[in-house]
């Protein structure tokens, strides 16, 4: 059973909607270990996008307190659904993510258009309680659900010439809206050094507060690279390329001065137009400062080693 504890002291329940918790506490009982539970099916997907009934805990915490669940998903950045924070929210219910589809390509022997089902196992999805800090110096700390990125690129058997991997959001301006508006080069494009797309902190995220994700959130499917600025955690994927060449990102595109292609979160780069040392977590009043690579450099300092991070912004 100690493989459901989490390594702070917050207990399960203080961060899981009691009626999941419930509902892990009994299938605990009942299935003793986890691998007998393989007979229980867990997708028990009303809307045929991954409903989330079990997961394992997380492994990677930052101990401090979790952003409310109401803030998470009411404030965001989701361009497709328009420029302001609370636009996502708004525009992006009617988000048909039913049988969604991700078209797999480029430096790798297993492409083709996979179910999101077949992709992202039930059994895999694990709660991480990750800080998201943004580009625009707020910061959110969110339980997310997902599997890591790793498993399934691993799966996907890239080839010794894939050097980056390269994510795209879905392209339908009828049902994403702010897609009509020239704001940003759509679909919505980003992109990961195979090696960093392949950390153990890369999530492939499918849900949080042990909810499937909402649609302002990204769902079905989203990235969560918790040392790089939030931009870099693209949403609603529908395709995962592996390429030898450095891809292209559409922040990058449309402001090349102002979004690099590593995007580290660094205190000591400021944005042209702004400091970027301190940050306000979302319902706080105060300013905190902000840690290099968002305090996870223990776990990806070394990606960079002989990098200068100046240029490499
Ligand atoms: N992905 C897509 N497809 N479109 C976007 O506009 N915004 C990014 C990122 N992923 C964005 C996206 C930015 S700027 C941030 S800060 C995070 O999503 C915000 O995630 P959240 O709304 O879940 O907090």
């Amino acid at each position: 059973m100690t493989q459901f504890k989490f390594k702070t002291d917050i207990a399960p329940s203080q961060i899981t909607p009691e009626s999941i918790y419930e509902k892990r506490r009994e299938f605990m009982i009942t299935s003793g270990v986890l691998g007998t539970a393989l007979l229980l099916n867990p997708w028990t997907s009303a809307r045929a996008s991954v409903a989330i009934s079990d997961y394992k805990p997380n492994v990677v915490n930052t101990g401090e307190a979790l952003t409310s669940e109401k803030d998470a998903t009411t404030y965001n950045n989701f361009y497709e659904f328009g420029t302001g924070k609370t636009d996502p929210l708004q525009n992006a219910q009617n988000l048909n993510t039913d049988d969604w589809k991700i078209t797999v390509s480029g430096e790798c022997d297993k492409p083709g258009e996979y179910a999101l089902e077949d992709l992202v196992k039930p059994f895999d999805i694990e709660e991480r309680i990750y800080r998201l800090r943004c580009v625009e110096a707020w910061s959110m700390v969110i339980p997310w659900l997902g599997v890591p990125m790793a498993s399934i690129l691993k799966s996907l058997q890239p080839t010794s010439k894939a050097k980056y991997v390269a994510f795209k959001t879905l392209l339908d301006p009828e049902q994403m809206p702010g897609q009509k508006r020239s704001v940003l080069q759509w679909p919505y494009e980003e992109g990961l050094r195979i090696d960093e797309a392949m950390n153990p902190l890369t999530l492939f995220a499918v849900g949080m507060y042990g909810k499937t994700m909402p649609n302002q959130n990204g769902a079905p499917v989203r990235l969560v690279v918790p040392w790089k600025y939030g931009f870099k955690s693209i949403k609603s994927i529908v395709s995962i390329e592996f390429t030898e060449e450095q891809p292209q990102t559409s922040w990058n595109i449309s402001g090349p001065n102002e979004y690099g292609f590593y995007s580290n979160v660094n205190p000591e780069v400021n944005h042209p137009r702004w400091s970027q040392k301190k940050e306000r977590r979302i319902g706080e009043i105060f300013k905190q400062k902000t840690r290099m690579f968002n305090g996870y450099e223990t776990e990806v300092a070394h990606l960079y080693k002989d990098m200068n991070l100046k240029t490499y912004f």
